[in-house]
């Protein structure tokens, strides 16, 4: 059932020729657990691969040796719970959750505390008191209020400068649909609310069609898709997604269903995965918000080497009350595509893991 997908990150210090300095003998090795509540997950696989790239900067920059041990979590709690506890066994230095099920925080917490080795949940929020149970428990993700008004920024800024072109029923009441992620993780909550929110305080004027749980991914989105097709038509004018899987979802059912890409209704996202940056690109998907896996994999990696290596966090990142810290989201849309394709592209680890180097 359980699969191990790396990866001993443990690479040796080139030679430099120009120097001819000997190879750096390695002082300390970093041992680090990281599971994931679904590798499969477009975003985690993201962040995950992310993250296994600033690990090896890590290393040739500092020459220091980083044991990165990735786990997938397949969506079940219990194998999670299992492989928190082999990481704990195995000596871990620092370990990396991404929760399955959020309401098993405490538990966790526990086991890590009792282990004395710090814990660092993200993406999947654990509640406050949860992360107040020790005071070396962190979080590190982004705050999902913000992608919801973001998203509901973009589609009001829309609806007022072509909502002759949205409004297809003319009757100058905004009909949408709402694909929500998971039942009870804080995306799907909280960007449901406040797009929604971010649009009547703006004075629009909104009907929910229909909504239901695509759960993150693009098959179920479709099938949900299809289904309110065939019952509303023509009749929704806007597509919210909680995810851009489920809004790429939403536009193969149109397709599908015989629309042509002129014709679909007005969709969004949130994430700026590469294949919805691309469906931007193309004009299917009228925009999304950009979920930073480079900068929440950056500041994992700083939290990581800080406890490990007995330094300050505060110093390494920005710890907000001694166990948060935040990443920012930003508007995408066909304007700024390519400024957030070519700050990926410029990733300079990106070459190296590709050729295995
Ligand atoms: C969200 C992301 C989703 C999905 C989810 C998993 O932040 O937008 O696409 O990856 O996390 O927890
Ligand atoms: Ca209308």
């Amino acid at each position: 059932m359980r699969r191990e997908i790396a990866l001993l990150l443990g690479l040796a210090l080139t030679l430099s020729p120009l120097t001819g300095c000997v190879r750096e003998r390695r002082e300390r090795t970093i041992r680090v657990g990281v599971t994931l509540y679904q590798q499969e997950d477009t975003f985690i696989s993201a962040l995950a691969q992310s993250l296994q790239q600033k690990a090896l900067e890590e290393e040739r920059i500092r020459g220091i040796k980083m044991n990165l041990s990735m786990m997938d979590g397949w969506g079940s709690q219990a194998v999670q719970t299992e492989q928190i506890d082999r990481f704990l066994d195995k000596g871990c230095d620092v370990i990396c959750v991404n929760l399955v099920d959020r309401t098993a925080a405490s538990t966790i917490i526990d086991k890590a505390h009792a282990a004395q080795v710090p814990i660092i949940f993200f993406n999947r929020e654990p509640i406050r008191e949860d992360l107040d149970r020790w005071d070396r428990a962190y979080y590190v993700g982004s705050h999902a209020a913000q992608a919801g008004e973001l998203q509901g920024e973009l589609v009001a800024r829309a609806w007022r400068e072509s909502s002759e072109r949205m409004d297809r029923n003319g009757d100058g009441v905004l009909q949408y649909v709402m694909l929500e992620g998971e039942p009870g993780h804080q995306d799907a909550l909280l960007r449901t609310e406040y797009s929604i929110k971010t649009l009547t305080e703006a004075g629009i004027t909104v009907e929910k069609l229909a909504n239901d749980a695509g759960d993150w991914q693009r098959g179920k989105a479709s099938v949900l898709m299809t289904q309110w097709l065939q019952t509303y038509g023509d009749q929704i004018e806007v597509v919210f997604s909680n995810n851009d899987d489920m809004a790429l979802g939403a536009i193969d059912a149109c397709l599908e269903a015989g629309r042509s890409k002129e014709d679909l209704p007005f969709v969004v996202g949130v994430d700026a995965t590469r294949p919805a940056l691309e469906a931007v690109r193309e004009g299917t998907l009228q925009g999304t918000v950009h979920n930073d896996a480079d900068g929440q994999a950056e500041s994992i990696l700083s939290l990581i080497c800080a406890l490990a290596e007995g330094r300050e966090p505060e110093k390494a990142v920005l710890l907000e009350g001694g166990t948060y810290v935040w990443l920012n989201h930003t508007v995408v849309t066909r304007e700024n595509v390519d400024e957030i394709r070519s700050e990926r592209r410029a990733a300079p680890i990106l070459k190296a893991l590709e050729t295995g180097k």
